[in-house]
């Protein structure tokens, strides 16, 4: 019998890509995102290419009870799901008292609420099963504080603990959790963020969305417990264990601002 993935943010991006890698391996697929359009052009190309049933959900899940639904609606379809990608999300790029708190508000539910509800609805659904792979996408940012991007890091920060809190937990039912580190990405992400103005964004090879999704796919696919993207993104991480905290946080409002790299350094 054919699996099945359930992917939140299909609609486009590192989804989009996360469908198509899901699909090319002949999986079956419940597509979820708001834009009913894209949901269903990309439904038609993948039934057409690789012959898999794809059901597309239109919904946005920071509407309270939304993942509830999701969750009734997918079992009303009789789909058992054995893959689970908690991918949308979406971040703001700007000083933290100049931003809407309603904007926070959304972003603080679609990325950490509805993921972490997701993975304990379909979790508890696997327990005694031995079986059941997530993926949540944090990102480079979940290691460091992020000035003027301070709650979007925060969020990442807590996908990333959560998750391997999580895979380490559920090892012994045979459930695992893997957390993909993208970079900056090619994505609508880098436009609707504001981030293409970041220091950041201007000065590092930006990744493909295919790339990140192909890394994550193979990482869920062994049950490892964390991936980063880029070469130069896994220095970071590391290099920073070694400077004081004081230090980091300076270095990564520079990276984050609108500065030079004379100014960096
Ligand atoms: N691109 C980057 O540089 C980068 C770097 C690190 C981490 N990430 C992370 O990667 C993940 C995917 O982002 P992306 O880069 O692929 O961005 P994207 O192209 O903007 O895709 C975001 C996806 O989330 C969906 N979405 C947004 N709000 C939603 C809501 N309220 N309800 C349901 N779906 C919603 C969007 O679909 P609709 O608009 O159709 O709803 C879209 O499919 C995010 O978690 C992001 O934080 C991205």
């Amino acid at each position: 019998m054919r699996e099945t993935a359930l992917i939140t943010g299909a609609s486009k991006g590192i989804g989009k890509e996360f469908a198509i890698l899901f699909a090319e391996r002949k999986c079956n697929l419940v597509l979820v995102a708001r834009s009913a359009d894209q949901l269903e052009e990309l439904k038609k190309a993948l039934c057409e290419e690789y012959g898999v049933r794809v059901h597309t959900i239109v919904k946005d899940l920071v509407i309270p009870n939304a993942v509830n639904e999701l969750f009734r609606e997918v079992k009303a379809l009789g789909l058992d799901v054995d893959y689970l990608v908690n991918n949308a999300g979406f971040g703001d790029h700007g000083a933290f008292v100049d931003t809407q708190w309603e904007r926070y508000e959304e972003m603080i539910a679609l990325n950490v609420k509805v993921l972490t509800h997701l993975s304990h609805l379909y979790t508890r659904d696997w327990i005694g099963r031995k079986k059941g792979k997530i993926v949540n996408i944090s990102s480079t940012a979940a290691f460091q504080p992020g000035p003027m991007m301070a709650v979007y890091f925060a969020t990442k920060a807590y996908v990333l603990h959560l998750s391997e809190a999580l895979n380490q937990e559920l090892r012994k039912e045979g459930i695992t959790v893997t957390t993909l580190c993208p970079g900056p990405t090619r994505t609508h992400f880098l436009e609707d963020s504001g981030m293409k103005a970041a220091w950041l964004v201007k000065n590092v090879k930006v990744a493909t969305p295919r790339a990140v999704a192909e890394l994550g796919f193979k990482a869920m696919m062994k049950g490892k417990p964390v991936v980063i993207h880029g070469t130069m993104n896994k220095v970071a991480p590391f290099a920073i264990r070694f400077l004081p905290r004081k230090w980091v946080t300076r270095l990564s409002a520079k990276v984050m601002g609108h500065s030079t790299v004379g100014a960096i350094w």
